[in-house]
This record gives C-alpha cells, sequence and structure tokens, in this order.
C-alpha cells in the first residue's frame, strides 16, 4: 500500500478577483421553496418577520449569501407581477403549471421578496416573464421596482409600503428561453431580448445588469448566436444551466440517498463536465468580447436526483448527502478557478428544493452537508484569486477515472489566504504538498467535511452527522505546507 500524493504550486500573480456573486442562490415558486421554506403560516411556531421565518434567514446570514435569484425558473415565465402586490386578500390565485400543478395565491410577491433580501443583507436577482409576458408589463415592473419619481406606479409602490425606489440590479431578462420559457430558437429569443431589454430602463441610481436567458448545458450554438445578435455591449451577462445527474436519464436520475460508490463516481464523473462547459462557451464569448465584459452567469446547477419516496414528484425535494457536498466543494473550485469569466452563479435551490442548503420539515430546519461547503467557502468572496499548479492522482472506478483532487485559492483584503481541496477518492486519503511561491505565511488552521459514507446526510432526527470539524493534520515542511486528506473530503485551509 503507497500513501496517495498530489502536489500544489500556488502563486501570487494573479490581478482577478472571486466575485462574491459567484456564491449566489435560487429560489422558486417551486414546492416549499418559496411556502414553507421561507415564507410560512401565521400560526407556525417559529421566529418570524411578517411571514418570513427568522431561522432560515439567520443561518443563511450566516454564510454570507450574495445574492438572490427569484422568482424561477420555469415559473418565472409564467409569472405576472401585478398578481403578487397590493392586499394580499385580493391579490388573485393561480395554477402552477410548471412544478405540481398547485394553486400559487401570490402572497409572496414584489415586496415580500426585496423585504426577504433586505432581512438577508443579500442583493436581489429578478427574472423576468418574456414567454408568456409583454414588453409593457417588464417595463412597469423596473418602472416600479426602481424608479425615484412621482408616476402612477411609484405612488402605487408607496401605498403599498415602500415610498423609495429599491434600486434592483441584477436582471434577467427570461428564463430557459429555449424551453419552458418559451421553446425559441437562439435566433429569434436575441431578437426578443433585444426588443424586452429595450424598455427596461436604466434609471437614475439603479442601472440594470440584464443577464440573458444562456443554453442548456452543451449547446454552443446559443452563446455564440447569443454573443453575435444581442452583442457584448447590450448584456452585463449571459446564463448557462448544467445539472449534474447521478445518471444520465432524466426520467431516472438515479437516489439522493442510499447509492454505493459506482453512482457516487458516475455523479462526480457528471459533475467535472463544469469545467469543460465552463472553458467551451468562455471561448466563445471571447471571440466576441476578449475584454470580458460580458460575465458568464451560471445561475442554476447542482445536483438533480429522484425525489424522495413518497414526495410530491412536482415538488423536487431531495436529500442531500457528503456526495452532494464535494459535488459542491468541486464545483466553486470551478468556478473560483474561472473567475475571470464567471462572475456570478446561482445554487438550485436555497431551501427544499434540488440541492438545498437547508431543509425544513414544519417548525424544524437543518442545514445540509452543501451548507457546510458554502460555510468554509465564504473567505473566497471577493479575494484575489491565486493561480497554480496541480498535480493529482487518478480515482479509478472500473476502469474508469477522474482526477482524485481539485483546488482553489485566494488572498483576502487582511492579507490572508485561503485554500480549499477537494479529495474526490472514497477509499484512500492523500498527501498534498503544497508550494506557496511569493506568499508569506507563519500559521495555518483548517476545517474539514467528511464522514464514514458517502451517502451519509443530516436529518431532522440526527442534525450534526456532517457537520466541519477543525482540522489539524496539516505540516510544514520547509517552505512547503503538507495536508494529508482523508477519503471524500473537503478541507478548508486559512494561512497568516
Ligand atoms: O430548478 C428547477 C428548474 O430547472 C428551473 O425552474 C428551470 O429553469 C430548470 O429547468
Amino acid at each position: 500500500y503507497a500513501q496517495k500524493t498530489a502536489t500544489v504550486t500556488l502563486s501570487n500573480d494573479s490581478k482577478d478577483t472571486i466575485s462574491r456573486h459567484i456564491y449566489g442562490q435560487f429560489a422558486e415558486h417551486l414546492g416549499r421553496g418559496i411556502y414553507g421554506g421561507f415564507w410560512v403560516d401565521k400560526s407556525l411556531p417559529v421566529q418570524k418577520q411578517d411571514r418570513i421565518r427568522l431561522d432560515v434567514v439567520n443561518a443563511l446570514k450566516k454564510i454570507k449569501i450574495p445574492n438572490l435569484r427569484w422568482p424561477g425558473g420555469c415559473f418565472a415565465d409564467e409569472y405576472h407581477w401585478r398578481d403578487g402586490i397590493g392586499p394580499r386578500d385580493k391579490r388573485p390565485k393561480m395554477v402552477n403549471t410548471n412544478w405540481g400543478g398547485v394553486v400559487e395565491d401570490n402572497s409572496f410577491g414584489t415586496h415580500e421578496f426585496l423585504q426577504l433580501c433586505d432581512l438577508l443583507g443579500t442583493a436581489p436577482y429578478v427574472s423576468a416573464n418574456v414567454g408568456s409576458g409583454t414588453v409593457e408589463e417588464m417595463s412597469k415592473w423596473v418602472e416600479y421596482l426602481n424608479f425615484d419619481g412621482a408616476s402612477p406606479l411609484t405612488r402605487e409602490r408607496a401605498v403599498n409600503g415602500h415610498a423609495k425606489p429599491y434600486n434592483v440590479e441584477f436582471f434577467g431578462v427570461g428564463n430557459e428561453s429555449w424551453g419552458c420559457g418559451g421553446n425559441m430558437t437562439p435566433e429569434y429569443y436575441a431578437g426578443e431580448y433585444r426588443r424586452y431589454s429595450t424598455y427596461a430602463r436604466n434609471y437614475p441610481n439603479a442601472k440594470l445588469k440584464k443577464i440573458a436567458s444562456g443554453a442548456n448545458a452543451g449547446d454552443y450554438n446559443w452563446t455564440e448566436v447569443l454573443m453575435k445578435n444581442i452583442g457584448a455591449r447590450n448584456m452585463w451577462g449571459v446564463s448557462l444551466h448544467y445539472y449534474t445527474l447521478p445518471t444520465n436519464n432524466w426520467s431516472k436520475k438515479g437516489p439522493a440517498t442510499g447509492f454505493g460508490e459506482k453512482e457516487y463516481f458516475a455523479t462526480l464523473k457528471n459533475s467535472l463536465k463544469m469545467e469543460e462547459l465552463v472553458e467551451k462557451h468562455s471561448a466563445i464569448m471571447d471571440k466576441y468580447d476578449p475584454k470580458k465584459r460580458v460575465a458568464l452567469v451560471v445561475d442554476e446547477w447542482g445536483v438533480w436526483t429522484d425525489v424522495e419516496p413518497g414526495t410530491n414528484p412536482g415538488f423536487l425535494y431531495q436529500q442531500n448527502s457528503l456526495r452532494d457536498a464535494l459535488v459542491a466543494g468541486t464545483t466553486l473550485n470551478i468556478f473560483n478557478n474561472h473567475c475571470d469569466r464567471v462572475k456570478m452563479a446561482e445554487l438550485a435551490q436555497c431551501v427544499n428544493v434540488l440541492q438545498a442548503l437547508i431543509l425544513t420539515d414544519k417548525e424544524k430546519m437543518i442545514l445540509t452537508p452543501t451548507y457546510h461547503v458554502f460555510d468554509m467557502y465564504k473567505a473566497h468572496q471577493d479575494a484575489q484569486y491565486l493561480p497554480f499548479k496541480l498535480n493529482s492522482p487518478d480515482y479509478e472506478v472500473d476502469g474508469e477515472k477522474i482526477p482524485a483532487v481539485n483546488v482553489s485559492a485566494s488572498k483576502d483584503k487582511a492579507g490572508k489566504v485561503h485554500i480549499t481541496l477537494v479529495n474526490l477518492d472514497a477509499k484512500n486519503s492523500i498527501s498534498v504538498s503544497a508550494e506557496l511561491k511569493g506568499i508569506v505565511w507563519k500559521a495555518v488552521k483548517g476545517q474539514v467535511l467528511t464522514s464514514p459514507g458517502v451517502s451519509d446526510v443530516n436529518t431532522f432526527v440526527k442534525p450534526s452527522v456532517i457537520s466541519p470539524k477543525l482540522f489539524s493534520n496539516i505540516k510544514k515542511d520547509g517552505d512547503k505546507l503538507v495536508v494529508n486528506m482523508p477519503a471524500k473530503s473537503i478541507v478548508a485551509l486559512e494561512l497568516n
């Protein structure tokens, strides 16, 4: 038996910043994401402001979520914002046709979302309706949100409790316009984007950062046409959606728990595809936008499994295991390492939906392993990116191989260096030797996230099976740092 080893050589010579917006979140009107997740019945015995649950808010504040995307997803393209303002008992109801065919009572609308963002201290990212909405409807929503003068709409906003403009910046023009957002061709959508976005006005102190509805995974032609036909000057960002399935089969995705090493390996392999996607979409963007003005916004990513047995298939409720945490750690490393182009990303989704940070059961709440990854990585937000060279051993299952180790690193404004390392190998510990060129440090401290089984989860009965622990298996070897990473683990280091 030979100890597996990896080497990393870090340097200090990049001017790129890891935008905090890479650590964004997504909250759609879907299942128990909004209703039961953020917005609860008055009678629920949890601390609330209005009907917003504060246990969830406080947990998310701790990991400093930088932005929250709302109201969808597919829901955004059948959402009519006027239905969600004014006295709640008078708001019209609608059917949520995308997600379970349930009745949406519109009690959580524009004001409630912006109140939530205010409580979270996070930037709102509003995704507006192109698929079934009108140019006028979108234009008026922007005026209602952001205009600082006297108009019928701003008077209405004041009557509804908010005289001041909200100054929303991040603004999505449609969602998945190639699919649930209208089944458009890229040429048709690019034309629609130009028309809709013309009337989504910039008001004083509220310049919109407009985000075009981007490609589905490896649809490179979509990005090409958008870059060519919309043009870099006419958008702040273009999005990309990619979900990791344990299988590659949308009708049998694989379970969220109780899987073995084969399924674990297949999921990791699929998640690593993100690197190729980001690189290939970026290369197309570079052709039209060599100065990298346009952000690649990965505004939906994460693990998508079969729903928990016995739950509504339209609610996308799934458990969250150590495997998902390793996918999150790996994906965030990929985004950090491409921070020259990836300036924003949103995990799907924040509470009770898909790869959630938080799960709730009435008044109970648990933090998932993925939540802890965002906690361990938050030091990278707005820090200077540190480039590196990595030599990783392979992790091999049934003759297939992936790199066992991945990494990213940054230096914060106080000069502290943060390194986040992932060991995907389910069986072997790996000794990582890190050389830090031009980086002076005296002390190091670490945290580790791991568990005996890759499919281990936190439950309402045992909420802390997986949580970060102090990590001390670190040695200074001359100028080098030697980190002995346990199998299937994430290690976050802080060097001072
Ligand atoms: O996140 C769930 C759904 O996945 C979103 O509504 C949609 O945009 C995507 O297909």
